[in-house]
């Protein structure tokens, strides 16, 4: 596979085109940043470690039947993914409160909810991607109602598979976030990422953070929390 013009450059990722129309190739970057975007930095092994996890998660899945955008992994930062259109929706499934939802609402963290919790916000740099409901998605056209029903089966369904393959690891799934795509053909997939980035996870036995929360001030800290995730999900 030719790997051709780049498409788009984010916070995280390159994307190209390839020489198939359908397909897509992905390059993970090692950029982070901390203090809410104020602070910017390289993690050294951090595109790897996304890029490897993220592998790892969506096979997972595909087995347990959610279809995702994972095609093949090429290198260690490369991975081929099907060709969609991003549905602009932030997709948060929550166990336990933390984060933005314990500031928001006033509440301590962890607290386990009875059952897990979705939250919406709509992917839009220039408004800070605010919080938004179905109605909302549906009057600004982002998704059909349709499309929405199934994002909401598909993150609850994602939501137990990883709560129980990490659990297995002795790691509390605390909450995540997912983004959907819309293939050529109109198909629902779970694309983006599924990583250290993107998850809060504790640890079940002392219920230390394990994720970039506890080193939110240090990008070297942070680099110690991916390696730490990584050598739980992977096994090195
Ligand atoms: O993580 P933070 O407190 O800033 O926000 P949150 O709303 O509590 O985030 C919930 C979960 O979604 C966390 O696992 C975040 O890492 C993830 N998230 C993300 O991956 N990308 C975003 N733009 C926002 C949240």
């Amino acid at each position: 596979m030719q790997k051709k013009e780049q498409l788009y450059e984010g916070k995280a990722k390159k994307v190209f085109a390839t020489d198939d129309p359908n397909l897509y190739i992905v390059d993970y970057k090692d950029d982070a940043t901390a203090f809410n975007g104020q602070k910017k930095g390289q993690i050294a092994g951090k595109g790897v470690i996304n890029n490897v996890m993220s592998n790892h998660m969506f096979q997972l899945l595909e087995q347990q039947g959610v279809p995702t955008h994972f095609v093949e992994q090429l290198s260690e930062r490369e991975t081929v993914v099907k060709k969609v259109s991003i549905v602009p929706l932030e997709v948060i499934i929550r166990n336990i409160s933390a984060g933005s939802f314990a500031k928001r609402y006033g509440v301590e963290e962890g607290i386990v909810f009875k059952a897990p919790t979705i939250e919406f916000s709509y992917k839009n740099d220039d408004l800070g991607d605010p919080l938004i409901n179905d109605y909302h998605a549906l009057a600004l056209g982002l998704a059909t109602e349709d499309e929405i029903n199934e994002i909401k089966a598909m993150a609850f369904k994602v939501n137990e598979v990883m709560k129980d393959y990490f659990d297995h690891l002795n790691v509390t799934l605390v909450d995540f976030k997912l983004e959907f795509g819309k293939t050529p053909d109109g198909k629902i997939i779970l694309a983006d990422e599924i990583s250290p980035d993107t998850c809060r996870l504790w640890d079940k036995t002392t219920g230390e953070k394990l994720d970039k929360d506890r080193f939110r001030r240090d990008l070297g800290g942070v680099e110690e929390a991916y390696q730490e995730i990584m050598r739980r999900v992977m096994g090195k």
